[in-house]
C-alpha cells in the first residue's frame, strides 16, 4: 500500500529558563517537560504520567504553574521558564523549599517539584491560607505517599513567612519569578 512518511522539520525555540537565555532547534512534537530534561538538562522536572494528571512535571511559563508535559516545547517560544532549578536565590531556599524541608513535606519526593511550583503560583495568585484553600489549590498534584497534611503545613509555613516578609517591607522571593 502507498503512503507517506510524515516529516517533521526542527523548529528554532527561543527562550528563558531560569533567567539563562536558551536557544535550540527541535522537532515541534517534543514536549516542553522532555525540552527540559533532555534539551537543558534540567531533571528536577519530573514526568510521571505524561497526560496532564499527577503534576509532577509542573513549572512556571511566564510565573503561571503550567504542567509541562501539556504543552509542546515550541509552543513556550519566548516564555519566561522557572523550574524547581531556578527557584532558590542567592544560595537561599525559597520559603516553600524551606517549608517542605522543615514540615517533612515529602518522602519518595517524585511529586516534590511539582508541588512546589505550583504553589509558588498558589501563594503568589492571592490570599491562601486555610487548609482548605490549599488543597483545593493544590488539586491538581497528586501525591502518593504524604497523605498530604506535612505538603499543606509546609505551604502554610511558607505563606506565614512570605507574608511577614512583605508586613516587613521586604521583597518576597516568589515576586522575582512569579509574574501572572
Ligand atoms: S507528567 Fe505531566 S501531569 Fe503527569
Ligand atoms: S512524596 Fe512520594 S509522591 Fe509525593
Amino acid at each position: 500500500m502507498g503512503g507517506h512518511r510524515e516529516v517533521s522539520v526542527p523548529i528554532p525555540v527561543r527562550l528563558r529558563v531560569n533567567n539563562t537565555p536558551r536557544d535550540h532547534t527541535i522537532e515541534p512534537r517534543v514536549l516542553l517537560v522532555h525540552y527540559l530534561r533532555d534539551a537543558c538538562g534540567l531533571t528536577g522536572t519530573h514526568v510521571g504520567c505524561e497526560t496532564g494528571i499527577c503534576g509532577a512535571c509542573t513549572v512556571l511559563v511566564d510565573g503561571k504553574a503550567v504542567k509541562s508535559c501539556t504543552m509542546f516545547a515550541v509552543q513556550a517560544d519566548g516564555s519566561d521558564i522557572t523550574t524547581i532549578e531556578g527557584l532558590a536565590s542567592n544560595g537561599h531556599l525559597h520559603p516553600l523549599q524551606q517549608g517542605f524541608w522543615d514540615c517533612h513535606g515529602l518522602q519518595c519526593g517524585y511529586c516534590t517539584p511539582g508541588m512546589i511550583m505550583a504553589s509558588v503560583h498558589l501563594l503568589a495568585s492571592g490570599a491562601v491560607s486555610s487548609r482548605e484553600e490549599i488543597a483545593e489549590g493544590l488539586r491538581g498534584n497528586l501525591c502518593r505517599c504524604t497523605g498530604y497534611s506535612h505538603i499543606i503545613d509546609a505551604v502554610q509555613q511558607a505563606a506565614a513567612e512570605i507574608g511577614a516578609a512583605a508586613a516587613a517591607g521586604h521583597r518576597a522571593p516568589q515576586s522575582e519569578v512569579v509574574h501572572g
